[in-house]
């Protein structure tokens, strides 16, 4: 008579020292199982379009998906190509990035945008190094897009990933480096299709956030986001939004709108120029 397989569920943990070909089957059936039946339907994954998944991953580096759901599409019908983005004005992208937070990513996807028309005739590189010598692009940005651009196998983490392969290979360790995971990422990656396989990868860690409190807190690279509220990230966001929607603001009626320390709010806003995303003109401060 022939032996039922054992059911693989999240209970189910591997050791990552000896993984047999059999519990790489067995992990692999895992992930993509719970992903074909409850994976999650997001508009970035309906394309394979390079400009797409670039915008889509810049603003998931830092923001919410949920967040993110919303202001995609409308950013992407709004600079529908690298063209459109690179020859926007900046003041017109910070416009369409406001409700995602960390502003930086917006200049530096247009900085890109200009570099992909410049350096690589508008069309996004499908080689890892092109494509992290752009602007606001890291290594986990690199691969996302080598992945759900162009299906290429690259072994990658970022915190949802990471929290899979904790949960699964690193049970009671204490502090597991990232090095470690990426042994373990590579040895059991899906190579039929790295695309639908970290997209599975990352609803698991979603799913896994659900039923664990924080499973990637054991991560040697685990970073807490600091809290938003009174920060000067917070004050950064309302400067401009402030700029946003005016046509004319001294510095002083700025500070009188924040109502924060003086000296706090004149520091941020020198980082502001120095960043480049406000200019003074006759007293004025304005959006570049
Ligand atoms: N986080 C980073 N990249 C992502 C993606 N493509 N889908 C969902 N969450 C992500």
């Amino acid at each position: 008579m022939k032996k039922k397989a054992k059911t693989v569920t999240s209970t189910t943990l591997f050791n990552c020292e000896n993984l047999s070909a059999k519990d790489i089957h067995s992990f692999q059936k895992l992930i993509l199982n719970y992903y074909r039946k409850q994976g999650r339907k997001l508009p970035w994954r309906k394309t394979s379009n390079p400009y797409y998944i670039l915008v889509s991953e810049i603003m998931l580096q830092q923001t919410q998906v949920e967040r993110v759901i919303e202001k995609y599409t409308e950013f992407i019908s709004r600079f529908p190509d690298v063209g459109s983005l690179a020859q926007a004005p900046q003041h017109s992208v910070i416009r369409s990035w406001q409700g995602l937070g960390y502003n930086r990513r917006a200049i530096a996807l247009k900085k890109s945008a200009e570099e992909i028309e410049k350096k690589f005739k508008g069309t996004l590189p499908r080689n890892y190094e092109e494509l992290l010598s752009l602007p606001g692009v890291g290594p986990s940005t690199a691969s996302a897009v080598c992945v759900f651009a162009y299906n290429q196998p690259r072994v990658f983490i970022e915190t949802n990933i990471r929290a899979v392969f904790i949960h699964y290979f690193f049970s009671g360790v204490r502090e597991v480096k990232d090095d470690d995971i990426l042994a373990v990422v590579g040895k059991t990656l899906y190579r039929k299709n790295p695309r639908r396989w970290y997209n599975a990868l990352m609803d698991q860690g979603v799913l896994l956030k659900k039923l664990y409190p924080n499973p990637g807190r054991k991560s040697a690279h685990y970073n807490k986001q600091s809290p938003f509220k009174d920060s000067d990230r917070q004050i950064r966001g309302q400067i401009l939004k402030i700029l946003i929607g005016s046509t004319k603001c001294t510095e002083d009626q700025l500070l009188q709108i924040l109502g924060k320390d003086e000296r706090r709010v004149k520091k941020i806003l020198e980082q502001l120029y120095k960043e480049g995303f406000i200019q003074k003109k006759r007293k004025h401060l304005y959006l570049n």
